[in-house]
């Protein structure tokens, strides 16, 4: 199904297809429900008062259905049917040391006694912005918020006051949360308007943005050449993590740093991401371009909520100039810091050798997935870095913009996540892998071996169908 072409279909917000009446059956012969019967129960009875059976509508991609869990340590997930599973959604992210990592709860415990929550100043503020200004090469001062979304849109409050400039130019595919401003584009922008994925959008938000293809130089220099002087900031991930795990073209996130420079333009990274998971600087340090202001989240406090807004003084002093308001009850919360503090200790020791780690393992997994694809036959193409990369079910050779990307066999993909889920390995919905610290080598055996199994399944059915 294309969203991007089909106005009609409902998209979810990952681009697949919404799950009809909440569970989707007969998506793979192999995948037996009843070895979710749990989960279904738990399903059914929640969705009688929670909206939609699931506290955040990313989840209700999951097939077959959204899954009930009862215990998560290191790599390892068990659901409430007992069912055990390798896990590669690390929560969508946040989970980069592993689940129930002793550090980060040996420093909630410790914090968990003293205090929870004042709403004043303590010393792990202090502590933790520090870090990130050590780690992140671009930072100066940093602001703490509790989810990325809100650190976004702190972001380009700064950026308008920082210009006196209204507009923002956003990139297809790129997701920068939930809000209506930055909702706009997200899954595309044919003829001005794309998929909306959500009713009740304001409809002044389209007036606050342009909406450009990424990786394409000349896009923005036409946008900047007709209307510079409207435009506070250019948002982007600078790995789309949320497409495809799309890398830049060589020289592209160069150029847009001039463009931005030469226009006076705040250029922003939103590294909710990849920040404190593809390099200890993100993808800013990986990649050599330096940005403004950038936004970080997830893994940040592996696992707590925490995000933040950091960047160059000349802009975040907007904040203790009083000139842009940042506010927030739960803002630098004690617990959630308390786990960042744990978490950026222990991605910063020995010169970042998790990360290494991280990196050297999911590119082992990349290259095995690919060695097994093209064992069966089975075309598929591979984008973005050890720490995060996605598989597409495509013929395509390279993907470098959202309109690339769909073209994805998502039939193909959904029989491959169902298959993996039955031989025990966890993946999110859109294809997109998580590499995290608490991957083992046995893990990545026994995951190569499920990755042999499910294109073994995939390409004797295409026999199959030569065969009628
Ligand atoms: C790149 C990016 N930016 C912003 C957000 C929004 O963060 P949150 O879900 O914490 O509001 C996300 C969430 O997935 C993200 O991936």
């Amino acid at each position: 199904m294309n969203f991007f072409l089909d106005k009609t279909a409902r998209p979810d917000y990952m681009g697949c297809m919404a799950i009809n009446g909440g569970i989707r059956r007969n998506t793979m012969a192999a995948l037996r429900l009843d070895r979710f019967s749990a989960s279904t129960k738990l399903y059914n009875l929640s969705r009688r008062y929670l909206a939609g059976g699931v506290s955040s509508g990313m989840r209700s991609a999951c097939k077959p259905l959204p899954l009930f869990f009862e215990h998560a340590a290191g790599s390892h997930l068990r659901d409430v049917d007992g069912n055990e599973y390798i896990d590669y959604t690390l929560a969508w992210g946040p989970m980069i040391l592993g689940h129930s990592h002793p550090g980060i709860i040996a420093a909630v415990e410790q914090q968990l006694a003293k205090f929870q929550l004042i709403g004043a100043q303590h010393e792990l503020e202090a502590y933790v912005a520090e870090k990130i200004g050590a780690m992140v090469p671009s930072v100066e001062l940093v602001a703490f918020n509790s989810s990325g979304s809100e650190a976004v849109q702190v972001a380009l409050r700064l950026a308008r006051a920082f210009t006196g400039r209204q507009k923002i130019i956003r990139f297809e595919g790129h997701y920068h949360g939930w809000l209506d401003n930055v909702l706009i584009g997200y899954r595309g922008y044919a003829n001005g308007d794309g998929p909306r994925l959500s009713e009740g959008i304001s409809e002044r938000a389209s007036d606050e943005v342009y909406v450009a293809p990424w990786n394409d130089v000349e896009q923005i220099e036409s946008i900047l050449k007709k209307h510079s002087h409207q435009v506070a900031a250019i948002i982007m991930e600078p790995i789309v993590c949320n497409n495809s795990c799309l890398m830049p073209r060589s020289g592209y996130l160069e150029a847009v740093r001039d463009l931005a420079t030469r226009h006076d333009v705040t250029l922003i990274f939103d590294e909710v991401i990849t920040g404190f998971r593809v390099a200890r600087g993100g993808a800013q340090s990986l990649l050599g371009v330096t940005p403004d202001l950038t936004i970080l989240g997830k893994a940040v406090a592996g696992g707590f909520p925490l995000a933040v807004v950091a960047g160059k003084r000349k802009v975040m002093e907007l904040i203790e100039q009083r000139r842009v308001l940042h506010a927030g009850t739960f803002n630098g919360h004690p617990i959630s810091l308390a786990a960042a503090k744990a978490t950026l200790d222990a991605l910063d020791e020995n010169d970042g050798r998790l990360l290494e780690q991280i990196r050297t393992r999911g590119e082992r997994l990349m290259n095995g997935i690919a060695s097994l694809a093209g064992q069966a036959s089975i075309p598929i193409l591979i984008n973005g870095v050890g720490a995060a990369f996605h598989v597409s079910f495509t013929t395509r050779k390279e993907m470098h913009n959202f309109r690339d990307t769909l073209d994805n066999d998502t039939d193909a993909r959904d029989r491959f996540l169902e298959a993996m889920l039955e031989n025990g390995v966890y993946l999110l919905p859109d294809g997109r892998w998580y590499v995290g610290a608490a991957h083992t080598e046995a893990d990545l055996a026994a995951t190569l071996q499920a990755v042999g199994k499910a294109f073994k399944a995939e390409s004797s059915l295409h026999r199959f169908a030569e065969a009628e």
